[in-house]
Order: structure tokens, then C-alpha cells, then sequence
């Protein structure tokens, strides 16, 4: 069976070699235009004046347009309708396109579009959160509030009160292929899209909405991206517009990509993050109530902050069962570029700040930092099913339930069972009063799936935590200038879309004469490796190997109406559709070969390239084959919904997740105290993928996940100056990771239960989930910073040189 097989990504050879074919490197069709936007050089303003004459006169130059120019400018937004394409006279930010330059060549059209001559009314831009809030520059009305229990009654009450705040900053997304569409004239006014995006739907919308056509009149392709990490759910929206609009004009074809720059100053990046706290606890470190305040710099337009911003408050306690809480949150408009979706939606910012909250609680009790997180999980699920006590999660909860040829190669899989709440890591402790841990979380929803305690005690042994944290102590008390840390950081993440009806999908699936199979769905391939995971669930539907099933490029006319690949459900929802789709044709199959095989057929089996019953088989192919003979359909549709999920976003409650992902991860880090200069000695991961569809795959999301996380907290530093322009808009001056930069001692393993919930055979989302294993870097930092002096060192994030040197000044006693 291929499913749970670590087969390698289906396009590896193709990436390795460079053949691979991306937006940019699809052969330029003859007559095919060029275009660069030219963009704003001030942050907010008017343009009071605009001279494109230069711009036009330069050569390869084919047309230059301003907004005046289009019969109506159009909205690039997905969600507020407040983004024209070209700007309306105002200008929100530094980097906004103005106008757009149609050229011969992509160098003539970017060339070009440095020769205007404006004219600008500069105003004062609104650039931080204290400004933000004093001109009351926000989103929504105001704050939105989700809370649970009585948290100023909790805090008055509480034997231990400190308060404190964690700023982190945004992140540039640096997907390998810039943004990227080439758009293809069509007879009648049609329109064809090849788009680098996460959402072809919704490119198919914007440029039907542009074109003024019906959505069937433009049909959008999207083989793979050079990586999306969230930044091409809308990012990629006026690429295909602009190219859509020059293709509609002309009639020629038409394609843009943003240069390395252009994409750094245009497009939105991950939202950066302050959170103050107030948090009550008691003298074992045990929280009895917290109240965070989130600030998030939303940018200039809405895009897609409100969700995200959402998804902050669901992720403010993490894996923490809290007694008491209230998350306030203010969506700030600003004058950068429209913030944006990235890899955690908001998860990984609220997640901070709780983690943030468990280390200084510790320092403040002096005790060990993983003890008190220990103290606060949620309570472990029961083991259900099968008896109380004996057997694995995915026993218990699977027996039975697959048929026995999806359970082959699965053998191997045995889940401890966990014994309980009793551990060394503090859960022995004497228990709080019933109501008030209740393992319900802030908005409302009964974690019912919570399996931390085992993945923490089985990290913790396999790394040796209590043993390196001793070693650590005594290498710390022995070494003056370097410092070393380590921390143990648990990850709870909610999977499905917030909008609970974007948690739907298609696919359409052919089986061809000769046995051959076509698959389609509406998932994009970024490089997470989705498209090899369906492929896998294709081809155990039926029984054939994987060279039978071919992976065809995301399209708008065969599956319609499909949502991002976004909120890491890509394999959940389309490997779903397509095992519908799949099953729908092997019923066909079973009711026309049953007879021949003398059997019933609900009796038929799929496995090994034959098609089985009773005693009997034929080639799948031979079966295929008749079924074709017989004027029956080898071609079905399949469709899938999220079961059990419902949520009202005002109101902060009901159940907006199907499950959670879980994970743990342990750092070990050395910093030096005289330069602030660090590195990531090793990190031991646990993750959980559930039955892991392709656990090399997994293994691969969850090493990047973890190193992308890392990057944000450490390296990755956005800076805008003071008239609000980004400074670090390359990679000469914003640090992603490099190889070297990845920990010397690096061991990932799979968690080997079982998701609980049917989502497909009991696989977990995984693209999302591990990127906040990062957050145990920051926190092996602080821990680093806390060994040099008495004082809580509150680090920022993200974790630069200059920021381990402030924090350890701060732990040795400076202001
Ligand atoms: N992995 C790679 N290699 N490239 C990417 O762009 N995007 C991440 C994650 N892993 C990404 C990635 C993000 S933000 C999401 S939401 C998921 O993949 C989307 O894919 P999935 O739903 O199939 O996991
Ligand atoms: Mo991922 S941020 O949901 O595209």
C-alpha cells in the first residue's frame, strides 16, 4: 500500500536538477508583454502631481497606466475591497504600486518604471502601535475580547501577580520564486492564468471581477510555487490582475514578477506581535488567571489580518489549561504594507506570549521552566476503546474500522499507553480545585485529544533534558563569557479554517482504458508535497502502484470553487475528496467484475494491482477494462466537508478546530555574553503527524517548520526607518537561515498515534504545527540570558546579537 510510505516528493528529481518548471520558466509565448509597477517612495500622502512622459518615452516601452488611465481600477483585496490595483491619488504606503509599465522586456518595463516624476503632499505616517492606538487607526471598531471565568477576581486573589511584555516582530516570507502570473488571451475574451498562488479561486474571481466576465470566462492553472508559507493566499492577486487587464487590452499575452526587491517592499509579511501580560499564579507556578493585551500592526488594508489576529487569541494558551483568561485584542491600521498570512496564521505570535508567560513565572519561582508548563498542560485524553488500559491509541480507536489491507505496513505502530496525569515533570502535584482546570479553552472548546504529557515525558527521556540541563549548570558556573541554555517547548495547534466554510474540497478523478489514472484536486502544490500525499491515498484506493496515478497541475475548470491550500489542510481536505472520488469509481469497478468473480460486491478488494473477491482476482486493468466494456463511468468527482466543527467568531466560542497537532521540541543554545552572538547546538523534536501519510515528507515539513520558526525568533529582523520605508528589503540586509545556521544536532522523530478524529487514515496536518517548535530557540535564549545574573532577562524577539547583549545586561541588573 503506498499510503504511509516514505516515498520522496514526486517532483524531487525535477527540484534537484532545475527542471522543475516554474511561472517564470514557462516558455514565453510569442508577442508576450512585460510589466513592472512603479511604486511610492513615501509611506502616506497624496500625489499631487504625476508626470509619466519619461516613463513612456523609454525604450521597449509599450503603454503606461495610472488609475485615471483604467475605465475602473480594480480591487486586489480578498477580503475588504480596499485595495485598488493602482493607487486612487492617496498613497498608504511605501512600496504602493502607483503605476504600471507594459513593456517588450521585464528589464525595459522595471527600468522604466524608475523615470517618474511626482509630486507628493507627504503626511505624517502612522508607523507604531502607540501611534496607532492614540489616532485610533485600527480595524473593527475595537479591541475583540475573548475570555473565560472571572480573570480580574482570579488575579486579585492570587497569591503571585507579575506582569510583563514580549515584542516580536513580522516576517518576510522569502518563498524561493517570486511572486509570478502570466496571463493568455483567449477567443471570445476569455482568459487563461498561470499563477504562482495558493488560491486559484480566488485569482479566477479577482480577474473575472476585473475583466467585468462570469468566473467561467477565466480559468486559472497552478502547477507548483517555489513556496507559498501563506504569502501567496493573496499576495499574488495584482500580479495576475495587472497581467490579465494588459492581456485583455492588447491581446497579447502578458507576465509580470516581482524582482527580489519589489517582492520585499510590495507584499505583505507576517504580522509582528506585542503582548503585554498580566498573569496570577501560585507558589508551585500553577496559573489561576491571565490577561494578555495583543497589539498587531495590520498595515495598511485589511487583507487577511482579522483571521489572523483570531488565530492569536485561539493559540494565547497553547497547551495551558487556564483557570482564568482574557485575550484583548487591537487590530492597528498602519502605514506599511498590508500584513499578511505566514506559515501559523497568527498561531505562533499568540503562542509566544504564553510561552513567554511559563518562562518568567519560572525564573520568578525559581524553578525549572518545563516543570511549570508540565503543571499547567491540559489533562491527557483518555486512551479509549478496547479496555481502559492496555493497547495503542491507534488500536483502540482503529480496530476494525479500515479494511485490512489499509492497516499493511502500520504493524509497527504502537502507542504507549500514557499511565494518566502522574509524572515526573509535574504532574504530581496536588490537583486545583475541578472548576476551575476544566480543560476547556479560553473560546469555549473542550480539548478532548490532548496527549502532551506522554510526548513530553518520551522527548524529555530520549534528549536527556534533566541530565543537560545539570551539565548545562555546571558549564555555565565554569564558563565566564559563553552561556549556554535549554528548553523544552510544547506545541498545540488547532487544525481547519476559522471560516468554518472554507473547510470543504473536490477533486475529480479518471480512470482511463488502459488502467491508467488521472487525479486532480483543488489543493496547490508550494512544496510541502501534497500533491505525492493524495497521489498515495489514489493509488491505495485502488490497489496500484504509484506510477499508475498522474499528478496534473491545480485547475479552476476541473475542480471548482475550491479554498486556499492554507491552515495546513491541504492533505486533510483534498486526500478526503479524492479517496471519495476514488471510491466512487471502485464501487462501479466492484458492481461490474463482482458477477464474473462469483461474488458480492461489497465482497471486492483493491490491493496489489488485482482486483479481488472470494477466491477469484483479475488485473486491475482487465477489471478497468470491462467496467469501459460494460457503459459504465471511469470518471467521478468527490467532495469532502470538515465534520463537527462550528464557531462564532464575534463572540469567541463553539468549536472552530476538528483536532489538534501536537509537537515538542527541545534547544540547546550557546550564546556569547560579550557580542551576543548565538547558535543552536542541537534540538530534539517530537512531532505529531498522527498515522503519517509519508513520514519523509512529514520528517521534511517538520525539519523546515522548525528552522523557519527559529529564523523568525533569531535572525529574521525587519526594520522600517522612521518616514516608514523598509531598510531590509534584500537578503544583503534580512538574515534567513542558512544551512550552517540549522542545529549541529538535529534528531526529528514522528509521535506514532493515531488522530483520534477520521480525518484521512488517521493522518494529522503537519505544514503548519512545527514551525512554532522554533519557539524553543527564544526560550533556550532566555534561558542562556538568565544564567548570567539574578534578573529576569526578558529577551525580545526576535533574538538578534543586539537583543541576547540588551538581555543579558538586563539579567545582570541594567534598567
Ligand atoms: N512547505 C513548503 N516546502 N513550502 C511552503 O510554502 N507552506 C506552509 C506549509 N509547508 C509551505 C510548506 C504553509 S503556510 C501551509 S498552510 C501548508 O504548508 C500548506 O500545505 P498543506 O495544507 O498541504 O500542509
Ligand atoms: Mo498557510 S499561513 O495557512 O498558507
Amino acid at each position: 500500500m503506498s499510503v504511509s510510505r516514505p516515498l520522496p516528493h514526486d517532483a524531487a528529481a525535477l527540484h534537484a536538477t532545475g527542471r522543475a518548471r516554474y511561472i517564470d520558466d514557462i516558455p514565453v509565448p510569442a508577442d508576450c508583454l512585460h510589466l513592472a509597477f512603479g511604486t511610492a517612495p513615501i509611506a502616506r500622502g497624496r500625489i499631487t502631481a504625476m508626470d509619466l512622459s519619461a516613463v513612456r518615452a523609454a525604450p521597449g516601452v509599450v503603454e503606461v497606466w495610472a488609475a485615471g488611465d483604467l475605465v475602473h481600477n480594480p480591487d486586489c483585496s480578498p477580503s475588504a475591497h480596499d485595495e485598488p490595483l493602482l493607487s486612487d491619488g492617496t498613497i498608504h504606503y511605501a512600496g504602493q504600486p502607483l503605476f504600471l509599465v507594459v513593456a517588450d522586456t521585464h528589464l525595459a518595463a522595471r527600468k522604466a518604471a524608475r523615470l517618474a516624476r511626482l509630486e507628493l503632499a507627504e503626511e505624517t505616517p502612522i508607523l507604531g502601535v502607540d501611534e496607532a492606538l492614540a489616532a485610533n487607526s485600527r480595524f473593527e471598531d475595537g479591541p475583540r475580547i475573548y475570555a473565560k471565568g472571572d480573570v480580574d477576581a482570579a488575579l486579585a486573589r492570587a497569591p503571585h501577580v507579575i506582569e510583563g511584555r514580549i515584542e516580536m516582530g513580522g516576517q518576510e516570507h522569502f518563498y524561493l520564486e517570486g511572486q509570478a502570473a502570466l496571463a493568455l488571451p483567449q477567443e471570445g475574451g476569455d482568459m487563461i492564468v498561470q499563477s504562482s498562488t495558493q488560491h486559484p479561486t480566488e485569482i479566477q474571481h479577482k480577474v473575472a471581477d476585473a475583466l467585468g466576465l462570469p468566473m467561467n470566462a477565466v480559468r486559472v492553472e497552478v502547477r507548483r510555487m517555489g513556496g507559498g508559507f501563506g504569502g501567496k493566499e493573496s499576495q499574488g492577486n495584482a500580479l495576475a490582475i495587472a497581467c490579465a487587464l494588459v492581456a485583455a487590452r492588447t491581446g497579447r499575452p502578458a507576465r509580470m514578477r516581482y524582482d527580489r526587491d519589489d517582492d520585499f517592499t510590495i507584499t505583505g509579511k507576517r504580522h509582528d506581535l506585542r503582548v503585554d501580560y498580566r498573569v496570577g499564579f501560585d507558589s508551585d507556578g500553577r496559573l489561576l488567571a491571565v490577561d494578555f493585551t495583543h497589539f498587531m500592526r495590520c498595515g495598511w488594508s485589511m487583507d487577511l489580518s482579522l483571521p489572523v489576529a483570531d488565530r492569536a487569541m485561539l493559540h494565547a494558551d497553547n497547551a495551558y489549561d487556564l483557570p482564568a483568561a482574557r485575550i484583548t485584542s487591537h487590530r492597528l491600521r498602519t502605514n506599511h504594507q498590508s500584513a499578511t498570512a505566514f506559515r501559523g496564521f497568527g498561531g505562533p505570535q499568540g503562542m509566544v506570549g504564553i510561552e513567554r508567560v511559563m518562562d518568567h513565572v519560572a525564573h520568578a519561582l525559581g524553578r525549572d521552566p518545563l516543570e511549570v508548563r508540565r503543571l499547567n498542560y491540559y489533562p491527557e485524553a483518555r486512551v479509549e476503546g478496547a479496555g481502559a488500559s492496555g493497547g495503542s491509541i491507534f488500536e483502540a480507536k482503529m480496530g476494525g474500522r479500515l479494511e485490512t489491507a489499509d492497516l499493511a505496513g502500520r504493524g509497527a505502530m504502537k502507542v504507549k499507553p500514557t499511565s494518566g496525569r502522574s509524572s515526573r515533570y509535574g504532574g504530581a502535584h496536588s490537583p486545583v480545585p475541578v472548576a476551575a482546570r476544566d480543560g476547556v479553552t479560553p473560546y469555549g472548546m473542550k480539548v478532548e485529544d490532548f496527549i502532551l504529557h506522554g510526548m513530553t515525558d518520551r522527548l524529555a527521556d530520549s534528549c536527556d533534558y534533566a541530565g543537560r540541563r545539570a551539565a548545562i549548570a555546571a558549564w555555565n558556573a565554569a564558563n565566564p563569557v559563553l552561556k549556554r541554555g535549554i528548553a523544552l517547548t510544547p506545541v498545540k495547534f488547532g487544525i481547519s479554517f476559522t471560516l468554518t466554510h472554507l473547510n470543504q474540497a473536490g477533486a475529480l478523478v479518471h480512470v482511463y482504458q488502459d488502467g491508467s489514472i488521472h487525479m486532480n484536486h483543488g489543493g496547490t502544490e508550494m512544496g510541502q508535497g501534497l500533491f505525492q500525499k493524495v497521489a498515495q491515498v489514489a493509488a491505495s484506493r485502488f490497489g496500484v502502484e504509484m506510477d499508475r496515478v498522474k499528478i496534473t497541475a491545480t485547475d479552476t475548470a476541473k475542480v471548482p470553487n475550491t479554498s486556499a491550500t492554507a491552515a495546513s489542510s491541504g492533505s486533510d481536505l483534498n486526500g478526503m475528496a479524492v479517496k471519495a472520488a476514488c471510491d466512487e469509481i471502485r464501487a462501479r469497478i466492484a458492481a461490474v467484475v463482482a458477477p464474473e468473480l462469483q461474488a458480492d460486491p461489497a465482497e471486492v478488494v483493491f490491493a496489489d494491482g488485482m482486483v479481488r473477491a472470494g477466491g477469484a482476482e483479475m488485473p486491475f486493468e482487465e477489471a478497468v477494462k470491462r467496467t469501459y466494456m460494460a457503459r459504465v463511468s471511469l470518471s467521478a468527482t468527490g467532495f469532502y466537508r470538515t465534520p463537527k466543527i462550528e464557531w462564532d467568531r464575534i463572540a469567541g466560542r463553539g468549536r472552530p478546530f476538528f483536532y489538534f497537532a501536537y509537537g515538542a521540541a527541545c534547544s540547546e543554545v550557546v550564546i556569547d555574553t560579550l557580542t551576543g552572538e548565538n547558535r543552536i547546538l542541537r534540538t530534539d523534536i517530537l512531532h505529531d503527524a498522527g498515522a503519517s501519510l509519508n513520514p519523509a515528507l512529514d520528517i521534511g515539513q517538520i525539519e523546515g517548520g522548525f528552522v523557519q520558526g527559529a529564523g523568525w525568533l533569531t535572525t529574521e529582523e525587519l526594520v522600517w526607518d522612521d518616514k516608514g520605508r523598509l531598510r531590509t528589503h534584500a537578503p544583503s540586509t534580512y538574515k534567513i537561515p542558512a544551512c550552517s545556521d540549522r542545529p549541529d544536532v538535529f534528531n526529528v522523530a514522528l509521535w506514532d498515534g493515531a488522530n483520534r478524529e477520521d480525518t484521512i487514515y488517521r493522518s494529522k496536518a503537519v505544514g503548519e504545527p512545527p514551525f512554532m517548535l522554533g519557539i524553543s530557540v527564544l526560550m533556550a535564549l532566555s534561558d542562556a540570558c538568565a544564567a548570567c545574573g539574578p534578573h529576569y532577562p526578558d529577551l525580545q524577539a526576535p533574538a538578534t546579537a543586539e537583543a541576547v547583549l540588551a538581555a543579558v545586561d538586563r539579567a545582570r541588573g541594567a534598567p
